[in-house]
C-alpha cells in the first residue's frame, strides 16, 4: 500500500473521476459487520429492492435491473452505529482528495446505505450519481460483481470522443472516492459471491441538490416523474 500519496488520490479523482485508498478498515472489522449484515438481513427487517425499467432522466438512471437488500440511514444508525462514526470521521480525508468543502448529506434515508447485493444476481442499473461526492467502503472482497464505470474521453488527435470502460472490484476494508455525477456506472449483477458496499454521500456545502422523487424510486420502486413534467 506505502505511504497515503495525497495528490495521486487527487489526480485519479479529477482525471479518472474515481480513486481508492486501500485499508481504511481492518480486514477483521470488515468480517464481523459483514457477518452482523447477515443476521440483520435474516431477521427479515431491511427492505429488499426488486425492480428493472423504472428510472427517468430525472433521476439520472437508465432504467435498469435492482436486487439488492438495502439498509437506509435509521437502519445504519440503529444497528450498525460505528458506520455512521466513520462517515463523520471522514470528512476531512474527502475534503482533501476532492479539493472540496465536502459536507454530510443533509438527507436522513439516504445519507448512509449499505447495498448487499444477494449471490445470484445482485445488481444496481447504469446511472450517473445525483450527490456530488459517492464514496463507498467495501466490506468484501471480491472477484466477481464489479462496479463498471463509463468515462467520457476525448484528445484533439481524434476526430470523436469515446468511452473507457473501467472495472473496479470490491477490495475488503477499502475506501473508494468518485465523481459519481460525471460518470455513468452500474454493479455487475453476482454470480456466486456476495457483495456488501457502504455507501456514504457526500455534497459539497454549496450543492446539496436532490431531486423530490428520488429517495421513492431507489428505496420504494415509485416511479418517478420526468424532467420538465
Ligand atoms: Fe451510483
Amino acid at each position: 500500500m506505502g505511504i497515503f500519496d495525497i495528490n495521486k488520490h487527487r489526480y485519479d479523482y479529477f482525471y479518472n473521476f474515481v480513486t481508492v485508498v486501500e485499508g481504511l478498515i481492518p480486514v477483521d472489522i470488515c468480517d464481523n459487520l459483514t457477518d452482523r449484515v447477515n443476521i440483520i438481513i435474516s431477521q427479515g427487517v431491511i427492505d429488499h429492492v426488486k425492480h428493472s425499467g423504472l428510472g427517468t432522466d430525472a433521476v439520472s438512471d437508465l432504467g435498469g435491473e435492482y436486487n439488492h437488500h438495502i439498509f437506509k440511514g435509521p437502519d445504519i444508525r440503529t444497528y450498525l452505529p460505528e458506520l455512521n462514526a466513520i462517515y463523520h470521521s471522514i470528512v476531512p480525508l474527502i475534503s482533501l482528495i476532492t479539493c472540496s468543502d465536502a459536507v454530510i448529506s443533509p438527507y436522513p434515508l439516504s445519507d448512509i446505505n449499505i447495498k448487499a447485493y444477494p449471490p445470484g444476481g445482485g445488481t444496481l442499473g447504469l446511472h450517473y450519481d445525483t450527490n456530488g461526492i459517492t464514496v463507498l467502503l467495501f466490506l468484501t472482497e471480491n472477484t466477481e460483481a464489479p462496479l463498471r464505470m463509463q468515462i467520457e474521453r476525448s484528445h484533439p488527435s481524434k476526430k470523436e470522443n469515446w468511452i473507457e470502460h473501467k472495472n473496479i472490484y470490491a477490495k475488503k476494508g477499502a475506501l473508494l472516492v468518485m465523481q459519481g455525477r460525471k460518470t455513468l456506472h452500474d454493479s455487475e449483477p453476482t454470480i456466486t459471491e456476495q457483495k456488501l458496499s457502504v455507501v456514504y454521500n457526500f455534497y459539497e456545502r454549496h450543492d446539496t441538490y436532490r431531486h423530490e422523487d428520488f429517495d421513492g424510486f431507489v428505496y420504494y420502486g415509485k416511479e418517478p416523474r420526468k424532467l420538465n413534467k
